[in-house]
């Protein structure tokens, strides 16, 4: 296996899927020009072409591909996911929430444009998403029911959305570490996990490969929203895209603040080695999501 720093063969597999998920995303959002409501769509644009990782819509990919799909068939969950995801950024990022001004190194889209209009496009691009598993590409019934559940669960009240409320709950709380775990599990975690799930059952994937890779996204899902603890105070603001130490000023309980950074570090390492050994009988197979989950907390934005 390549050394945790070595992503080289991974950042070019990367960087294509990063590009063909962000050309489908254009394909799939509504034009601009015979809108009913222009401004909002073009608040989706802004907000859904604005750059960003695309860690997502990858795990989809990657996900599909460990169980031997096709790429093509993890395209429609691999937008969805990605479009649910950048909802959740911008209302995260709204005065009520964590009242942040840069997003993906651009402002904001409350900024850009307004709160009103940044509300209605992270609802619109919520509600794409599931039109799209119901009627985009070429899936079976049962398939799209599975990945509507299965996205709608990761993303609602006992997923992201519980989470974000806790975070909100947590600032100036004196918690604990298994609150602060189940709190970043919910918020981010379940998204992650939800990707790969995704992409197991546009792949058809087998009852083995499904528990793996459940295994796998729980702990990178964990270990991703650690790192991004870490980088909000270790990051720079120009490589993350977003203003660094935004948990500080609103008393976030964060894993470095809980446990300090090196403490940190250890458990997203662990946590990364944990996702590794869940994917230790699949070979070769597996070797594009063993690489991911070193990227996951080695990243630097
Ligand atoms: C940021 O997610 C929000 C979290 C859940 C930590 P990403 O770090 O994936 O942000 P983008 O999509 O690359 O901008
Ligand atoms: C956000 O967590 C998680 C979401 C569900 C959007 P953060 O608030 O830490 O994400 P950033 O740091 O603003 O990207
Ligand atoms: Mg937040
Ligand atoms: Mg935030
Ligand atoms: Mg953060």
């Amino acid at each position: 296996m390549p050394s945790a720093t070595d992503f080289s063969a991974l950042n070019e597999l990367l960087s294509q899927l990063q590009q063909r998920s962000a050309s489908l995303i254009q394909q799939k959002l509504p034009p601009v020009a015979s809108s009913a409501a222009p401004r909002l769509t073009e608040a989706m644009h802004y907000a859904a072409l604005a750059g960003g990782k695309r860690i997502r819509p990858i795990l989809v990919y990657a996900g599909a591909m460990f169980c031997n799909a096709e790429i093509t068939e993890a395209d429609i969950p691999a937008v969805a996911i990605e479009l649910v995801h950048t909802y959740s950024l911008i209302h995260d990022d709204l005065p009520a929430m964590d009242n942040d001004n840069l997003r993906r190194g651009k402002p904001t889209c409350h900024i850009a444009f307004d709160e009103a209009t940044a509300i209605l496009a992270g609802d619109t691009l919520h509600t794409l998403a599931f039109d799209l598993l119901a009627s985009a590409g070429n899936y079976s019934a049962e398939q799209r029911v599975a990945m509507i559940q299965t996205l709608s669960q990761a993303a609602g009240v006992s997923g992201m959305a519980a989470g974000q409320m806790l975070d909100i709950q947590g600032e100036d709380l004196n918690a604990n570490i298994a609150w602060l775990e189940n709190m970043h599990y919910l918020k981010t975690g379940r998204l992650i996990t939800a990707a790969l799930e995704l992409g197991a059952i546009a792949a058809n994937a087998n009852p083995e490969q499904r528990r793996a890779l459940k295994v796998y996204g729980d702990n990178i899902g964990l270990a991703f929203q650690i790192r991004d603890d870490m980088l909000d105070i270790i990051g720079a603001t120009e490589e993350l895209g977003k203003t660094q130490g935004s948990d500080e000023r609103h008393n976030k309980t964060t894993f470095p603040g809980l446990i300090g950074l090196g403490a940190s570090e250890s458990r997203a390492k662990q946590l990364c080695l944990e996702a590794q050994e869940a994917l230790s009988d699949f070979g070769d197979n597996a070797n594009t999501l063993q690489q991911l989950a070193s990227y996951i907390i080695a990243r630097t934005h």
